[in-house]
């Protein structure tokens, strides 16, 4: 797929993208305590993204739930006992929940909700790549279907990329990477990984801007500046702190500055603010006005997730991610070894404390 084929499919599918309507107060919280008994009554767990409308964060919160980034999400998810599994956030989480979780429902309050890494890599395409590359492990980012991490040697999310890569370049592996560029390239600058790139990227990181970002330093000079590595290069270059949603809030919460430049989607200062309530956040420049993006800094399709389809998923039951028995025995074998060596990772860290 060429950039400007996948600029028109990213497109077609932003043409979907609904947010839901505006709520009074009083409908927020008929819908909420309407949500609450539901999940109790279906046994029942709210699992949200960092990027998700702060009433959902509230809600999963409240609920005994979680919000997380991606990692934890798939963490979380699998060991919590409840039999039905809400995943508040993108199409790749809810078939992620479902890949390590096949006894039990999983439900999305959208399954429209999708993203433009995943878009960018149809598994077809990129199986013909792979094919080219024997000799390479295929490392893909959480950010894609079932059907291309079944392709894949390893699943990584944004917090454990770096840590995995710099196993397999030790071992003397070559890697292929997909989809997302920005990110690849900045593991590979950090790892010196022997790296071959696929070419996808996130709408929504990549219309931060480096001038912007660089004026807003200067005004703004004992700001510490958190970007996301799908940011593109030059603003992940500016960066005091790069690393996973989860790593950029803990950086607002750690860190002794009193401000902070934030470059990622703005769902995340809920939490940033909730658990750092006395720092104060900016929202580093996109694009603006003309911008790919429908809002900028904003995941358009994170924003599909709403109190209203909320309810009606638990009630209908009818947005329920399923995945062929076959695809999904081949998804989870990359995914487990994501969650294996993250599980040991994080011991060896314990055991050196
Ligand atoms: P995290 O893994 O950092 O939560 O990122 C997921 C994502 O989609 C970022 O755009
Ligand atoms: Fe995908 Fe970007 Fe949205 Fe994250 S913010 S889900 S990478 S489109």
């Amino acid at each position: 797929m060429t950039q400007a084929e996948d600029r028109i499919l990213v497109q077609e599918y932003l043409a979907h993208a609904a947010e839901p309507q505006p709520l009074s107060d009083e409908e927020k919280a008929e819908l909420e305590s309407r949500i609450k008994a539901e999940l109790k009554a279906r046994d029942a767990v709210l699992v949200a993204h960092y990027y998700t409308d702060p009433d959902i964060q509230r809600l999963a919160e409240e609920t005994g739930g979680c919000v997380a980034d991606s990692l934890e999400m798939a963490r979380f998810g699998n060991r919590h006992p409840a039999s039905t599994v809400v995943v508040a956030g993108v199409r790749f989480m809810g078939e992620t929940a479902k890949i390590l979780n096949p006894e039990k429902r999983v439900l999305m309050p959208t399954l429209e909700a999708t993203c433009s890494l995943d878009i960018g890599c149809p598994a077809d395409e990129f199986a013909a790549f792979c094919d080219q590359h024997p000799d390479r492990t295929v490392v893909v980012y959480a950010n894609t279907s079932a059907a291309v991490k079944a392709r894949a040697d390893w699943v990584v999310t944004s917090s454990c990329a770096a840590a995995i890569v710099e196993h397999l370049d030790a071992r003397g592996e070559k890697i292929l990477w997909a989809p997302d560029q920005h990110l690849g390239n900045y593991i590979r600058k950090t790892t010196r990984a022997d790296m071959l790139m696929w070419d996808g990227s996130c709408i929504v990181h990549e219309e931060f801007k480096f001038r912007g970002l660089e004026d807003l330093k200067a005004l703004y000079p004992d700001a510490a500046v958190l970007v996301h590595p799908e940011s593109p290069e030059a603003v992940v270059d500016l960066a005091d702190v790069v690393g996973s949603t989860s790593q950029l809030i803990n950086a607002v919460q750690t860190m002794p500055n009193e401000r902070f430049i934030v470059a990622t989607d703005n769902g995340i200062f809920y939490k940033m603010q909730q658990l750092a309530p006395g720092k104060t956040l900016i929202e580093a420049p996109t694009a603006g006005n003309g911008a790919t993006c429908r809002s900028c800094a904003h995941c358009p399709w994170m924003a599909m997730n709403g109190l209203e389809n909320l309810l009606q998923v638990l009630e209908r039951g009818d947005q329920e991610v399923f995945i062929d028995d076959a695809l999904r025995e081949d998804a989870l074998r990359p995914l487990r070894r994501m969650l294996d060596f993250t599980a040991s990772m994080n011991l060896k860290v314990a055991g050196n404390a």
